[in-house]
């Protein structure tokens, strides 16, 4: 491999680019208010914005090209308009500003944009989880613990308790949305600036919430990178969880779940298979985006207050997190619409390996009004002496007989209670397995999803009406009016 320069070393141009188009935007406000604020000439605002403007065609089209040498973004686009305009009109851009709160202007104009992709891609990763829990809300399956037979559940159940879980990760990324969304321009490097700016005006025509007012504070810290990033690592290790059941419900062994023949993989020596790939690459995925949350906390530990090139490092693993964690959640989206659920099979296992074995110990409680701790050890006998003889709950007079012999006489009807399905639905306390809580359940979590996606919404909506305020200011000034009759 050919030897790196210190440009080379240097470069963010790489990962910068991404944030070409919010550089500009945050270069058009930034000259907007400075020429509103009389520190800039209406002239000079003309030149600048119209070479911006031409940055940004020539750089959709192909034609500026980014030079690594010139460092960053900010420092390219500065010498674009520089070159245009001449020094006496682009040299005036850099005024009141520096690169340490350019660089935050654009990452967190580029982070909230993904930050509500992801949103999205999440919510309707849950609404997925919800049709399947309406459409499987009677449908029974065994419930597990320790990976051992526990419960009988519906498959609705198991759906929208994925569902319930990830909203709180969509809650956790909302909440960090508001401290993304904060405004550092006219922080300046680390001090503000004795120039007469308006950091209120910039908030606007960016679409920023609120300023970021401590400029020291906003230029050296990094904690919305990390804690997006936690949010992210959170929802992984979650969706790793649903992957992972995938990869189990859908063996031989299991049975219960059969994916799509688009989300599976065969073998290049076995003609039979149907490996879960999509699945188990998001179990690994995983593992990368704990490293991306490992990375900015280390860049980020015992740093000086005040900026320091380290800081830079954190665009990459920020950057490359959104892209494995939106892919991953609309991978899982899809299988979970395509897959389809062996009910039959479902209900057999769910029948298996005592899993109503509870059932019965209430039964004994409520019936025969005995100590719940009595009917426990009673059943566990019977339990016992079924295994040892290969039998299971579906004899029910052996059961019956088993009973007696403990001095407990029940009716064969009432053995009802050993149906997998009617144990399920006898489930209906608060928050329990039964159908018609698992479908009160999705019908709140549902609502839950719709209030987000207004939320969503608002945001985009404020945020487009931000660039079209910006772009239309701009626009006017290029056409020769003056900035300082123009309503803001
Ligand atoms: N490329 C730098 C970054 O991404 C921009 C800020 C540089 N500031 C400086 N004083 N060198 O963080």
């Amino acid at each position: 491999m050919a030897k790196k320069t210190v440009s080379d070393y240097l470069d963010s141009t790489e990962i910068d680019r991404l944030m070409l188009e919010e550089d500009i935007w945050g270069n058009k406000a930034h000259a907007i208010m400075l020429a509103r604020q009389k520190i800039i000439s209406s002239d000079d605002l003309r030149q600048i914005l119209s070479w911006l403007e031409k940055a940004l065609e020539d750089y959709r089209a192909g034609k500026f090209k980014l030079d690594k040498d010139a460092e960053d973004i900010h420092m390219n686009v500065e010498k674009y308009i520089t070159c245009g305009a001449g020094i006496e009109y682009g040299g005036k851009l850099h005024t009141a500003r520096s690169r340490n709160d350019q660089v935050l202007v654009d990452t967190k104009m580029y982070s909230r944009e993904r930050v509500l992709d992801l949103l999205e891609s999440m919510i309707s990763l849950c609404q997925e989880l919800l049709k399947t829990a309406g459409k499987h809300a009677a449908t029974v399956m065994p419930g597990y613990t320790h990976t051992q037979h526990a419960q009988p559940i519906s498959f609705g159940f198991w759906g929208s308790g994925y569902a319930s879980m990830f909203i709180r990760d969509i809650e956790r990324l909302g909440e960090a949305y508001a401290r993304i969304n904060t405004n550092p321009l006219g922080a300046c490097a680390l001090s503000g600036t004795s120039f007469p700016i308006d950091r209120e005006m910039t908030s606007q025509l960016l679409g920023f919430d609120a300023v970021h007012e401590h400029a020291l504070d906003v230029t050296s810290s990094r904690d919305f990178v990390a804690e997006v990033l936690s949010c992210m690592a959170i929802f992984m290790s979650n969706l790793s969880r649903l992957a992972n059941d995938l990869v189990l419900l859908t063996t031989h062994e299991f049975g219960m779940v059969s994916l799509h023949k688009s989300h599976v993989t065969g073998s290049s020596i076995m003609p039979q298979k149907r490996n879960p790939d999509i699945a188990e690459v998001i179990r690994g995925k995983t593992g990368e985006v704990y490293g991306n949350l490992i990375h900015v906390l280390t860049i980020s530990k015992g740093i000086p207050h005040g900026y320091s090139r380290d800081l830079q490092e954190v665009k990459g693993p920020l950057f490359r997190a959104f892209d494995t964690v939106e892919s991953s959640a609309d991978m899982l989206g899809q299988m979970i619409s395509k897959m389809t659920v062996n009910e039959e099979r479902a209900a057999e296992l769910a029948g298996g390996d005592f899993a109503c074995a509870t059932e019965l110990a209430d039964f004994l409680v409520r019936e025969k009004k005995m100590p719940f701790r009595k009917a426990h050890a009673t059943v566990k006998k019977v339990v016992g002496e079924l295994i040892e003889s290969k039998k299971g709950f579906e004899c029910i007079e052996d059961v019956a007989g088993l009973l007696k012999k403990q001095g407990v006489n029940v009716s064969i009807y009432d053995m009802g209670i050993l149906d997998a399905k009617n144990a399920m639905d006898a489930h209906n306390s608060v928050g329990g397995t039964s159908k018609d809580e698992v479908c009160r359940m999705a019908a709140l979590l549902s609502a839950k999803l719709s209030d987000h996606e207004q939320l969503l919404v608002g945001r985009r909506r404020k945020i487009d009406s931000a660039r079209g305020l910006t772009d239309s200011l701009c626009r006017a000034v290029i056409e020769g009016e003056s900035i300082n009759e123009m309503a803001i």
